[in-house]
């Protein structure tokens, strides 16, 4: 039996360990032992609890109860505390997902003592190492003994950085095996789906069934810790809903309803308030937001995981970053680079409005079953 330790903070991770954890249950029950490790950098009821009751995940075997603190510290106590779990579970593999600290605080606690890790969603890159996400993703990769790349242009930069896609099994970190496998998150927005829309009151509860609307999220502190681009984004999402009577639909993040109270100028304040079109909500759980993301018109954000859940779900997405990790959304025509700046904001709006219909979504995150393939090859590799 495979004994494998998950390692999830954050509350993309929380769902994407919902596909293979799934995987293991339907698939591999007598093959794979899965121990789950919550580090706790996500606590809030809506940022993590939330997740566990509806995506049937198991609960964790561990919580660490990290919680919030400045990047080094958050990462230093990770590292701590995580490296004390794999000494006491000594796994063949530790799993990661994607690019947040808690990545990077597993990443460096594995190989210090020689657990190998295994990392999901590795290949990408922003190419802009200020955002921290970068630097978690670049270490985790290189430090990695198996790699799971979701789109071709992950295994290209794996490529680019120096790894083999000939190398053969048994790998290790100086012999790192890399896979282009599909996206886990394509696994859970197709499975989900059909659960969101036995459950999920939000289009009843926001007034929004039946109707046209958009959909937004910001939560980047780079958006929400400049003030200059946060009331860019602002002034830019009011404008757009009022003066084109549409709803706009803003879950956001416990960070930026923060921000917002000391940072959204008066004026703007003012005008916000008085638009009936703008729905500012608490973060929603998942099924939610799959009801959110299937039914809108268009999605604005800064979240890499829902740049890609808009494309599952055939709509439009403007992005508000210089750059994205997810190219392939730019390069077919369906997401637009409008980063915080207004007007980009505006004219990227009124381009997709026009030419939405033309669109098309080619299948370029797999199909559904990226879980299963990760699991299948590391049974294998042991
Ligand atoms: C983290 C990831 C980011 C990912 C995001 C998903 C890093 C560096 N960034 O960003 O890549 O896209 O998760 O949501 O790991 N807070 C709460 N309640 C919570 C958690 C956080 O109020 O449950 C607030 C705190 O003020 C905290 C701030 O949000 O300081 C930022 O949280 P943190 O976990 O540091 O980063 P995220 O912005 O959530």
């Amino acid at each position: 039996m495979l004994k494998i330790v998950t390692i999830i903070g954050a509350r993309p991770q929380i769902i994407k360990a919902a596909a293979l954890s799934r995987a293991i249950r339907n698939h591999f029950p007598d093959k794979i032992k899965e121990v789950l490790v919550h580090t706790g950098q996500h606590y809030d009821n809506n940022m993590s609890q939330v997740f566990f009751d509806e995506l049937g995940i198991p609960e964790p075997d561990y919580n660490l109860e990290i919680g919030s603190a400045s990047h080094g510290r958050q990462t230093g106590r990770m590292i701590e505390r995580i490296e004390e779990v794999l000494l006491e579970e000594s796994p063949d593999f530790m799993v990661v997902y994607g690019d947040t600290n808690s990545t990077l605080a597993a990443s460096i606690a594995a190989s210090k003592i020689q657990t190998p890790i295994v990392h999901i969603e590795a290949g990408l890159r922003s190419f802009n190492k200020k955002m921290p996400e970068e630097i978690n993703r670049i270490m985790c990769d290189h430090s990695s003994t198996m790699l799971f790349t979701p789109t071709p242009t992950g295994l290209k930069n794996l490529i680019n950085e120096g790894f083999s896609p000939d190398n053969k099994a048994p790998f290790t970190a100086d012999n790192p095996g890399i896979f282009h496998c599909g996206d886990v998150m394509l696994d859970n927005s197709l499975y989900f789906k059909q659960f969101a829309n036995e459950e999920s009151s939000i289009l009843r509860d926001l007034n929004l069934s039946g109707k046209q609307f958009l959909l937004g999220t910001i939560h980047r502190d780079n958006n929400t810790d400049q003030p200059e681009r946060l009331n860019s984004i602002f002034s830019a999402l009011n404008l757009i809903s009022g003066e084109n009577e549409i709803t706009l639909a803003l879950p956001l993040h416990p960070r930026t309803i923060k921000a917002m109270e000391s940072k959204i100028e008066r004026s703007l304040s003012i005008k916000m308030s008085g638009n009936p079109f703008l729905k500012i909500i608490p973060s929603v759980s998942f099924l939610d937001m799959i009801m959110l993301e299937s039914h809108c018109d268009m999605i604005f954000t800064d979240s890499g995981g829902v740049q890609k859940e808009a494309y599952f779900f055939h709509k439009p997405c403007i992005i508000l970053r210089s750059e994205t990790e997810w190219k392939e959304i730019v390069d077919e025509g369906n997401g637009i680079i409008a980063d915080a700046n207004q007007q980009a904001m505006i004219d990227a709006y009124h381009y997709f409005q026009t030419n939405k219909s033309m669109l098309n979504f080619p299948p370029i995150y797999g199909d559904g079953s990226a879980a299963e393939f990760i699991c299948a090859a590391m049974v294998k590799r042991v």
